[in-house]
C-alpha cells in the first residue's frame, strides 16, 4: 500500500482512507491519480478485511479540482474518447464498489474532482467545500460521468444550470440540491463524522450491504433505454384488447369493461 506516488492508501479498522495526495496542484488528477485511484479501489474489492472506504484530499483546499488541465491540451477527438472511457471505467468501479464508499470532502470538488465525489455512494463535506462542473470555461462538458451522475443526483434542471454556467455551488447548497449528504458542522471534524458513518455501516450485513450497490445501481443502468422502454410498452399496450375496448368505451360514454386481454 505504500509504493504509489499520488495517492496515500492506509487500513485502519477495516476502513480504506484513499487520499489523493497532490496538494500544490489542487490533487488535480492526472493519468497517474486516476491509474492508482484505480489500483487503490481494487484493495476493497479484493481484501477482506477491507469493510468500508473513504476518499479525501490531502492539505487544506481540495479535495480534488479537477481533471489536470496540462494534460488536457493534448487531447483530439481520437484520444478524447480513450480519455473520458478510462475515467469513466474507474469512477464506474468505484460506484460499484461492494463496500460502501464515502467521499469526505475537505475543499474544492470541480470537474473530475466532483465526478468523483458523485461516483461514491455517500458525500459529506466541509463547510467550506465547494463544487462545480465548470469544464464549459475550457470548451469542453464533464467526461467522467458527470454529466449523467449530476442530473441523477440533483435532477435535470439543475443539472443544466450547473454545467452550462460552470458556476460553483456552496456546501449548503449541494445539500439542499441533493448533491452531497451532510455539511459537517464548523466545529466537527470531517474524518471523524465519515469514520462514525462507515463504523455504523460495518455493523450490516455485508452481503445485504452488496446487494444495496448493485440494486441501486440497476434503477441507473444505461443498459435499457428509458425512453426505448416506454415506446415498446406503448406499442404492446396498442395490440390489446383492453386498449381497443378503453377507447371504444370512452367513445360510447360508457365505462370500460377491461379483461387484461
Ligand atoms: N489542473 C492542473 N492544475 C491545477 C488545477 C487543475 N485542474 N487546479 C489547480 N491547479 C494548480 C494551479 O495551476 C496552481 O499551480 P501552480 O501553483 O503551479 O501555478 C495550483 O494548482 C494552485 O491553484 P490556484 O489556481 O493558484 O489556486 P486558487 O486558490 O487561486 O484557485 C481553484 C483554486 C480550484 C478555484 C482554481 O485552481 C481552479 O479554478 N482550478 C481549475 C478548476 C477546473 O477548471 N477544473 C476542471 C478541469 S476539467
Amino acid at each position: 500500500m505504500d509504493h504509489f506516488n499520488t495517492i496515500h492508501v492506509s487500513l485502519d479498522e477495516g476502513i480504506l482512507m484513499i487520499k489523493i495526495n497532490r496538494p500544490d496542484k489542487m490533487n488535480a488528477l492526472n493519468q497517474e491519480v486516476l491509474a492508482e485511484l484505480g489500483e487503490g479501489i481494487r484493495y476493497a474489492y479484493d481484501m477482506e478485511e477491507v469493510s468500508a472506504v473513504i476518499i479525501t484530499g490531502e492539505g487544506e483546499k481540495a479535495f480534488v479540482a479537477g481533471a489536470d488541465i496540462s494534460e488536457l491540451q493534448e487531447l483530439n477527438e481520437m484520444n478524447g474518447r480513450k480519455f473520458a472511457e478510462n475515467g469513466q471505467e474507474i469512477f464506474s468501479s468505484i460506484e460499484q464498489c461492494p463496500k460502501p464508499v464515502i467521499a469526505a470532502v475537505n475543499g474544492f470538488a470541480l470537474g473530475g474532482g466532483c465526478e468523483l465525489a458523485m461516483a461514491c455512494h455517500m458525500r459529506v463535506s466541509a463547510p467550506k467545500a465547494r463544487f462545480g462542473q465548470p469544464e464549459v470555461n475550457l470548451g469542453i462538458i464533464p467526461g467522467y460521468g458527470g454529466t449523467q451522475r449530476l442530473s441523477q443526483l440533483v435532477g435535470k434542471g439543475k443539472a443544466f444550470e450547473i454545467m452550462m454556467t460552470g458556476n460553483m455551488v456552496n456546501a449548503p447548497e449541494a445539500q439542499s440540491i441533493g448533491l452531497i449528504n451532510h455539511v459537517i458542522g464548523e466545529e466537527e471534524d470531517l474524518i471523524e463524522y465519515c469514520r462514525s458513518l462507515a463504523k455504523q455501516i460495518q455493523k450490516k450485513a455485508p452481503l445485504a450491504i452488496s446487494m444495496i450497490v448493485d440494486t441501486v445501481n440497476a434503477a441507473f443502468s444505461n443498459e435499457e433505454n428509458g425512453y426505448q422502454t416506454e415506446a415498446n410498452s406503448f406499442a404492446a399496450c396498442c395490440k390489446t384488447e383492453d386498449f381497443k375496448e378503453g377507447v371504444s368505451a370512452f367513445l360510447e360514454k360508457r365505462e370500460a369493461r377491461f379483461t387484461g386481454k
